[in-house]
């Protein structure tokens, strides 16, 4: 069979080089060209998962002829901490490890332990998380904790195992993530978040089931609107169902009163399980909707994406990336990279899902070829 790899090469740009650096002056934030600071910074550490989502990694191209990265080419683990201080220096708070899988990830413990070291200007220690889909969580829950990672979010589609088994493709059961999810609780990685994309038609009859198994067991559970991201899994408008759908449907069971949000920038809207007087009832827990399609949160979005080969995305839906890598590898010193960091950050306009939804700016939008998601994570 012929050769097959999505054209990321093309969407790569090149080499990042602010003319003079213009950091910010010290205790002055960095923000982009509408004025959002830099917050989030998600790490991908590998463009390999062990699972095919048909959402995220369908099977039909991520095949046995897939070209994935070349070992050399992605960044050392000293790599991506050299960076992630500079991120931190210019005002990150928050890094998310992704991939692909994560866990499949070499040595990943040996990553979060120096994450975990690192400190912003005022002495904290960051909110550090990662992404996974579970299915090493078993094996690995424990020795991540170790190493200094402070909780997970979990991916889960349904709780039906034939329903599980076809969406991630490679009939993987459904208990065995929930035993994942269990030896994270036991492991102390919480707050525990889990993930469902939702599809219409596909997995929207697992809403319900999702919510009651989760429902006052102190995991968070959120529903994603199923996204355009990438370019290969074939995206339909009418198998998105609305965030506000989710609400009403859970609601009218197991009712649900909004929650304000906990910090700015934040991708779900909060709702909270009510307790026999109406009130939400701590107890009982909370829900997220994340409507990215519906109801787009671009506005304060804090996000930005590294790569594996380390090239920089200041939004998901980016059709080009910034060369960090080569800033890297030049001889440049930290505040050389620092400079390019927040050079790419001061120029940063992006806002795809609010553009999507607008009936003038979206056609413009059709044709671009954008980044998978499995290359710069979730
Ligand atoms: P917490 O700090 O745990 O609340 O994480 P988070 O809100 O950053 O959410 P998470 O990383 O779990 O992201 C959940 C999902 O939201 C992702 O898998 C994406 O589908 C979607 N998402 C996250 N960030 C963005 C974003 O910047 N833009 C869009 N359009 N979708 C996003
Ligand atoms: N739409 C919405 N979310 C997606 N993810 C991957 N692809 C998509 C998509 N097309 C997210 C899911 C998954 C995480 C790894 O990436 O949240 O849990
Ligand atoms: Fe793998 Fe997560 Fe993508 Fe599924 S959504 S293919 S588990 S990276
Ligand atoms: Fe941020 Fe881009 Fe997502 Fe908008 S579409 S929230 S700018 S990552």
């Amino acid at each position: 069979m012929a050769e097959r790899f999505i054209p990321l090469v093309d969407l790569r740009s090149s080499i990042v080089r602010a003319a003079r650096p213009r950091l910010p002056e010290p205790g002055s934030a960095l923000v982009d060209m509408r004025g959002r600071p830099l917050r989030d910074l998600r790490i991908s550490v590998t463009d390999r998962c062990n699972f095919r989502c048909s959402y995220c990694m369908p099977k039909e191209v991520f095949d046995k002829d897939y070209r994935y990265l070349p070992h050399a080419s992605l960044l050392s683990f000293e790599e991506i901490t050299r960076l992630a201080r500079q991120f931190v220096a210019l005002g990150v708070r928050k890094i998310r490890l992704t991939g692909g899988e994560p866990l499949l990830r070499k040595n990943i413990e040996t990553l979060i332990a120096q994450l975990a070291a690192l400190r912003t200007p005022e002495g904290e220690p960051l909110d550090l998380t990662l992404t996974t889909n579970g299915s090493l969580l078993r094996r690995k829950a424990r020795m991540l904790r170790d190493a200094g990672l402070q909780r997970v979010t979990v991916s889960l589609d349904g709780l039906d195992d034939a329903v599980f088994r076809r969406m991630n493709d490679v009939d993987f059961p459904v208990a065995e993530v929930l035993d994942g999810i269990e030896a994270a609780r036991e492991a102390g990685l919480g707050p525990i978040k889990v993930n469902m994309v939702v599809k219409r038609g596909t997995n929207e009859h697992q809403i319900l089931p999702m919510a009651r198994h989760f429902r006052a067991t102190g995991v968070v559970l959120r529903f994603i609107e199923y996204m355009d991201v990438g370019s290969t899994n074939g995206w339909r408008m009418d198998e998105v169902l609305p965030s506000s759908e989710v609400v009403a449907r859970i609601g009218a069971e197991l009712p649900l009163v909004p929650l304000s949000s906990s910090v700015s920038g934040e991708t779900a809207e909060r709702w909270g399980y009510a307790g026999a007087t109406g009130v939400h009832d701590p107890s009982l827990g909370e829900i997220g909707v994340i409507g990215s399609v519906t109801q787009a949160f671009c506005g304060d979005c804090n996000r930005a994406r590294l790569s594996t080969e380390g090239q920089l995305y200041t939004c998901l839906f980016a059709t080009r990336g910034h060369d960090l890598r080569a800033v890297l590898r030049d001889g440049s010193d930290d505040n050389a990279l620092a400079g390019a960091v927040a050079a790419v950050w001061q120029q940063r306009t992006d806002r795809y899902s609010e553009l999507r939804a607008d009936p003038t700016a979206a056609p413009m939008l059709a044709g671009l070829a954008r980044v998978e998601m499995s290359y710069i994570g979730g």
